[in-house]
């Protein structure tokens, strides 16, 4: 709680296509700072996502679902808007190595600019998950590669079928006219 008695909120942003260990470590690490943390699976223009928003949510609120002060939303528009709506003064994200920091760097100072009230934290990544990504994980699955080590045991079945539907897809519909 802060000084009047109101609970500290974090928003942790990202994609979450799909969510992977590393991404449920910085949840925990947040939500062991503050009063509650809200998940937010955000919009990335830059990225084409492979799952829905609601698949997104529905796999970190079942991989999360033992931190009582952790809730999951999506979010169709610009982060520093949700934040403000929310009343969160933090936004925490997760430094895997320095090439990620450039980027963020950039992220966090313009969410500085549009959202004042709030401060971006970043939390260093463990070292066992310094390689580890959504798309690295995307990789392995589509090739059937095995990636218990990488994502929760309760959603690693559910991630593995829908690539690996999705490779069988692609390789059955090669040379189809369309
Ligand atoms: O996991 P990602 O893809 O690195 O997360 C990036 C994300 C989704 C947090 C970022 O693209 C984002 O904040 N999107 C919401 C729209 C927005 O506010 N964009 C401006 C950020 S300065």
């Amino acid at each position: 709680m802060n000084e009047l008695g109101k609970p500290r909120i974090a928003v942790c942003p990202g994609s979450f296509d799909p969510v992977t260990l590393g991404h449920v470590d910085i949840i925990q690490r947040a939500a062991a700072i503050f009063d509650k943390v809200i998940v937010l699976v955000s919009i990335n223009p830059t990225k084409e996502p492979m799952f829905s928003s609601e698949e997104r949510v529905d796999m970190i609120r079942t991989v999360t679902k033992n931190l009582p002060n952790v809730e999951v939303e999506t979010y169709g528009g610009l982060l520093a808007d949700f934040v403000k709506k929310s009343g969160a003064t933090a936004i925490v994200k997760g430094l895997r190595a320095v090439s990620d920091f450039e980027y963020e760097f950039q992220m966090a100072l313009a969410n500085k600019k549009l959202c004042p009230e709030a401060e971006t934290i970043f939390l260093v990544t463990r070292s066992e998950n310094m390689y580890l990504s959504s798309s690295v994980v995307k990789q392995i699955a589509y090739f059937n590669g095995d990636i218990s080590d990488f994502v929760p045991a309760e959603i690693k079945d559910r991630i593995a079928a829908r690539i690996t539907k999705l490779n069988v897809d692609v390789n059955t519909n090669e040379g189809v006219e369309n």
